[in-house]
Formats: structure tokens, sequence, C-alpha cells
């Protein structure tokens, strides 16, 4: 094992920021048995922000490209953290350099760049450098948890998924541009967080075999160009010249998987709905819900035979269920968690892995590249769906 990695995480935006703090918190989770964890560099071209993030967070330095970090000798993992579309330049050109990327999802905006990535991962990989894709929500103690409960068989066998990511960081009109609102069809509302519900759904429910009614819809077709830097969904100042908006604000759509069937929704413009990742799983013994506004909790129906007093129970999470035992400086009942939390997870679990630590004392492995092609291939068979009237599309 090395005695020390050296982190950088290139994007000091909403996300970077919590791969930023993550890797500060991995080594605290848990066992101490990673190598030191040194906090090397943030990457951002604007370097106010970089700077910003590399002092909040306790990072050496920031540097304000990434092929500075890519060529730097004291990093060995890096976080890419930035829009969908530079993903492939930078991920290829760290793996070159030998560096273990994160990269966040989805893999990229287009399905050819991501496939061309899995291959420069597969390449890299046997050079012995990782390449993994960041699907924070596998990590959300509730998922997680009625994940085990569907596998183990006391939920069982899955009869059908129902699923909504509603958003509303662009239902006001007065939302400024950015890099979200531009690709082409389905690199809207659909990539960026269908990405996340379809991978719970697949992570939950197995695999889906196709995809039909698929629907996209832009409800706000311009947005006004923003006075300086956007970071995530801030609303900065605005001009008054706009831009069209070019991909989707919401999608839906139905799936079959290989047991069962489930209906989807997504959205940006779902006002009020901050970023309520819901879902309800019916299951041949029983159900469950779960909602990441609470994500302490989830409902769990089981088919116990109590008959008139069956119904949902709340199931508080806590230190016997995922993540929580030893992942939280204080682990006892009922001390609250949330999706920052996930982050630390997954960053350990990539630190883990990069250290080489089996699997047994590990916690579950980031998903690989070719989860993140795979992804995409639902995400385009929506499109494809979308943009056919609805039509069925096998996988
Ligand atoms: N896992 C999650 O829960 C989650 C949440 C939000 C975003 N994301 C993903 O994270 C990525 C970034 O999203 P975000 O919301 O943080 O974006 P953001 O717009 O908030 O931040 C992006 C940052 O990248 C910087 N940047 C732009 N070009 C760059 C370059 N060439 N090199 C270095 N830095 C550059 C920008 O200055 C900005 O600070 C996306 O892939 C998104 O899908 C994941």
């Amino acid at each position: 094992m090395a005695e020390s990695l050296g982190v950088a995480v290139i994007g000091a935006g909403m996300a970077g920021k919590a791969h930023a703090a993550a890797y500060r918190t991995a080594s605290a989770l848990y066992s101490p048995v990673l190598p030191q964890v040194r906090l090397v560099s943030i990457g951002d071209v604007n370097a106010e922000f970089g700077s910003l993030a590399a002092r909040r967070f306790g990072y050496e330095r920031n540097d304000a490209s990434w092929q500075a970090i890519a060529e730097a000798d004291d990093i060995d993992v890096v976080s890419v953290v930035i829009a969908n579309s530079l993903h492939r330049e930078v991920v290829e050109g760290l793996l070159a350099a030998g560096k273990h990327v994160l990269c966040e999802k989805p893999l990229s905006d287009t399905l050819d760049d991501a496939r061309v990535m899995a291959e420069a991962a597969r390449s890299a990989e046997a050079r012995g450098t990782l390449a993994r894709i960041g699907f924070t929500f596998r990590r959300t103690p509730g998922i997680a948890y009625i994940r085990d409960l569907i596998r183990n068989g006391t939920l069982g066998n899955v009869l059908h998924f129902s699923g909504r990511y509603w958003t509303d960081y662009g239902f006001s009109p007065a939302a400024p541009m950015s890099w979200r609102y531009k690709g082409g069809p389905g690199s809207g509302a659909l990539a960026d967080v269908g990405s996340h519900l379809t991978y719970v759904s697949e992570f939950l429910c197995g695999d889906i075999r196709s995809i039909s009614g698929g629907r996209l819809t832009t409800a706000i077709d311009k947005r006004p160009l923003p006075l300086s830097a956007v970071m995530g969904h801030d609303h900065v100042a605005v001009s008054d010249t706009y831009e069209a908006v070019e991909n989707d604000d919401y999608a839906a759509f139905n799936a079959e998987f290989a047991s069962g069937a489930g209906s989807f929704e997504v959205s940006r413009v779902a006002a009020g709905h901050a970023n309520s990742l819901q879902f309800e799983v019916f299951c041949e013994n029983g159900g469950a819900k779960f909602d990441q506004r609470r994500p302490n909790e989830i409902q769990l129906f089981l088919n116990d035979g109590h008959g008139s007093r069956n119904g949902y129970r709340q199931v508080i999470l806590g230190p016997d269920h995922p993540y929580i035992a030893g992942g939280l400086a204080m682990d006892a009942p009922e001390v609250g968690f949330g999706q920052n939390d996930a982050f630390g997870y997954q960053a350990r679990a990539f630190l883990e892995e990069v250290a080489g630590l089996s699997d047994a004392e590990s916690l579950p492995r980031c998903a690989t590249f070719d989860e993140g092609v795979r992804n995409m291939e639902l995400l385009g068979a929506v499109t494809e769906s979308a943009l056919n009237n609805g039509k069925k599309i096998t996988l």
C-alpha cells in the first residue's frame, strides 16, 4: 500500500465542493486503515472559485488547468466534477498521465464519447490505473437498505417501480443560462437527474429490458445570459440578452425490467421540489418508499398477515442500516445524515479501492465506466423513444 495518496478535484462548483469536502473526511470514516490522504489541489478555470474552495477545504493549492493536475507528481487521485461535455478530454488526459479518476455522472454528454472513455478506462485498468463513476445515490443508506430488503427476500421480487426526480432549479424564467441548458435532446433534465434515477432503479430492481412512452419537453425555451460566472443552480444578475434552451426541462418514460415494470418522471421545473428524488417499489412481500427530503427514514410495508392492522411503517435509519455504523463520527440512532455524507462514503470507497484494500475490507466499490455507458444507453433509449412518438426501444 502507498504511504500516502495525493488528491485533487477538478471543478470547484456545486458538486466539486462536495467531492473536496468528502476527501477531507474519507479517512476519518470507519477504521483508520487508509494511507495518509494529502489534499493537494482544486482545479478550476475560474481561479477565484478554485482558490476559495482550496482555502475552505484545506487543499494545498489551486490550479487553473487540468493539465497542471495531470502533470503534477504529488497527485494520485482526481475527481472530475465539471460540465458533462468536458468529461472526456479531461478524463482521457488524466488516465494517460496515470491518475486514478473518479468522474461525475453522466459519464459524458454523448454515448459515443462515453464508449471511448470506457475503452480508455479498460486500457488504464490493465496498467493498474482505476476509473470509476460517482453515482452518489447508491451510497444513500435508505436506498441501500431497500436494496438489501429486496435482495434478501424480505421484500422479494419487484412487481413495479414508480420513481420521480423532481427539481426546480430551472422553474424561474430568470434562472441564468448555463451549461445545463445546452446540448442535444435528452441532455437536459434527463441526463442531469434522470441519470441518477435510472441508476437507482436498476440498483434496486435489476436490468431494464426496454423503454417506451418516452417524452421530452422544454417548458422555458430561452434563458438570460448571466453577468458573472454561474455556480451550480445559483441565480446571479442577468443581462437582457437571451439564448435558446436546447434541451429538455422535463422527461417521462416507462420501463420494463427483467422482473417488473416501472414509470419515471424527471424535471428541473417542478416548482417547490428543489431536490426531490422519490420512489416507491412494490414487491411480492410488500413495498417501500424513499424520499430524499427525508433521507433518515424509509417507509416500509410488509404483508405480514396482520390484515386490517397492516400498513406502512416509518423506519428511522441508524447504526443497524447500511453505511451508518462507524460511518458517522457520532453513529447513534436518530443523529441524522444527508446527501453530503453520501459523497463521503463514495470518496472513501474510491480511496479504499485505489489503496488496494480487499473487497471484504471495503465499502461496496464505485461503479465502473462500463456501468456509466450502460446508464447512458438507457438515457439514449428514452431519447430515441421520445423522438419516435413513444416507441418501444429494446435494450
Ligand atoms: N452526484 C451528484 O449528486 C451531482 C450533483 C451535482 C452535479 N453533479 C455532476 O457534477 C458535474 C459538475 O456539476 P456542477 O453542478 O458542480 O457544475 P458547476 O457549474 O457548479 O461547476 C463546474 C465548475 O467547473 C469549472 N470549469 C469549467 N470548465 C473547466 C475546465 N475546463 N477545467 C476546470 N474547471 C472547469 C467552472 O468554473 C465551475 O466552477 C456534472 O457532471 C454534474 O452532472 C453531480
